[in-house]
């Protein structure tokens, strides 16, 4: 009768010792929630403001909605949240902002594999608890694709209206955001949580 007490009491010590190094399965889920819902703040904010200034001033107008406006929503987001918001892509507009690094490259793998899969929206995610030299990290990645309305400034020539392929040839030398069909994977949005 004493085996399985012993079991048990190392069953319970293995988990105490879980909580002391990390956050639970539970908690994980509640962050990824959290960063889900953050995500979707930011897709549906810029979707908007792109909808309003394309009405407004053309979509070379709204070439700043992306360029100015997008680092905005996503610091307000971000403190809101409690976390760091970036945009990351294999094929940058603007390297200097969306390159990933080594765990946004490795989550966007997976997530690219995983939509040519077919695996679509809400279930384009990967997390994971990552330890760095300043303590654990809750790491998100969500999946981005494309619609429609992105094929105005990352389209192909015959989507891009001659003023924004000027535009952006101005001002994105070596712009590599380009040649997309709707309905690819585009990069993802990163997020990044102290714990
Ligand atoms: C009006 C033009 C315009 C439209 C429409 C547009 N974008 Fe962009 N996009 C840009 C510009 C300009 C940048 C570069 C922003 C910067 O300088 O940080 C950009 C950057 C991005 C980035 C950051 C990575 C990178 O390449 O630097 C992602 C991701 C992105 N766009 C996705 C989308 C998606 C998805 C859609 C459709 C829902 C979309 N964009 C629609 C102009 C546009």
């Amino acid at each position: 009768m004493s085996k399985p007490k012993i079991a048990l009491t190392a069953l319970a010590a293995a988990l105490l010792a879980g909580c002391a190094t990390g956050p639970t399965v539970e908690q994980q889920a509640a962050y990824a929630a959290d960063s889900r819902a953050a995500v979707g703040e930011l897709v549906k904010t810029l979707l908007g403001e792109l909808r309003q200034d394309i009405a407004a001033g053309g979509p070379e107008g709204a070439i700043t909605v992306c360029r100015d406006k997008a680092p905005k929503i996503a610091g307000g987001i971000a403190q809101k949240h409690g976390v760091s918001v970036k945009r990351v892509t294999f094929k940058p507009r603007n390297p200097q902002r969306s390159t990933p690094d080594e765990w946004e490259t490795q989550a966007l793998r997976e997530l690219e594999q995983r939509f040519a899969q077919g695996v679509k929206g809400d279930a384009l995610e990967y997390y994971q608890v990552v330890d760095g030299p300043k303590g654990k990290t809750f790491r998100y990645m969500k999946g981005l694709v494309t619609a429609e309305l992105c094929m105005t400034c990352h389209g192909t020539p015959e989507t891009i209206p001659p003023a924004v392929q000027a535009k952006l040839a101005a001002e994105y030398p070596g712009d590599k955001a380009t040649g997309y069909l709707p309905n690819q994977f585009r990069g993802g949005v990163s997020i990044q949580r102290p714990l």
